[in-house]
């Protein structure tokens, strides 16, 4: 009884192979019809770089947003966003009333220990002594450095505001 039902339902997989490796075959042939016409082309038409240099612009961009994801999560997680707000704009629950006030992270000029993404990895292991904004030395270089660079991401996506 059970033999009987387990050969039906492996049958269906069984088909699905030779079908595979028959798709398989006919791509094979299609890359071999695409490169004879590339060749039948002529030497004129630059038919390699093309291809490469979308593939290679597509790895940089999932790169940079893969980043950027870690970066944000970063400053979510470390609770930044809830003095410098969810777009850096100084404006989260935690920071009213406080003085000075989290910084507006989007207005470059405000910045005291300077707003480069070096600066701001360095800003991260010391705070700003005087201020609530304390010292993150806990999270290590790498971290500090994809939230600067989220940070600089949130400044060019506002258009950089240098004035206050
Ligand atoms: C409890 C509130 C609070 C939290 C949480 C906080 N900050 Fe701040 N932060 C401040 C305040 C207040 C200042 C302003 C200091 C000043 O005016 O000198 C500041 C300043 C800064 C500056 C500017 C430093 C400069 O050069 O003037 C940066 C960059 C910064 N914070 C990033 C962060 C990041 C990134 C996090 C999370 C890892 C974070 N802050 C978490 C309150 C906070």
């Amino acid at each position: 009884m059970r033999f009987r039902k387990v050969v039906p339902a492996s049958k269906p997989s069984q088909d699905r192979t030779p079908s595979l490796i028959h798709s398989r075959g006919l791509l094979v042939l299609l890359a071999g019809i695409l490169s004879f016409a590339a060749i039948a082309c002529g030497p004129d038409v630059p038919q390699e770089p093309v291809p490469n240099k979308i593939a290679e612009t597509q790895e940089q961009a999932a790169e940079l947003s893969a980043d950027l994801a870690s970066g944000k999560s970063l400053y979510r997680a470390n609770g930044c966003e809830t003095c410098h707000g969810v777009q850096g704009e100084g404006d989260g629950p935690a920071g009213a009333g406080l003085n000075p006030p989290p910084r507006n992270l989007l207005e470059t000029a405000g910045y005291k220990q300077g707003a480069s993404e070096q600066a701001i990895v360095q800003t991260l292991a010391t705070g700003v002594p005087g201020t609530i904004m304390q010292s993150y030395r806990h999270i290590k270089e790498a971290d500090r450095r994809l939230i600067a660079q989220y940070i600089l991401y949130l400044r060019e996506q506002a258009g950089d505001r240098p004035e206050s």
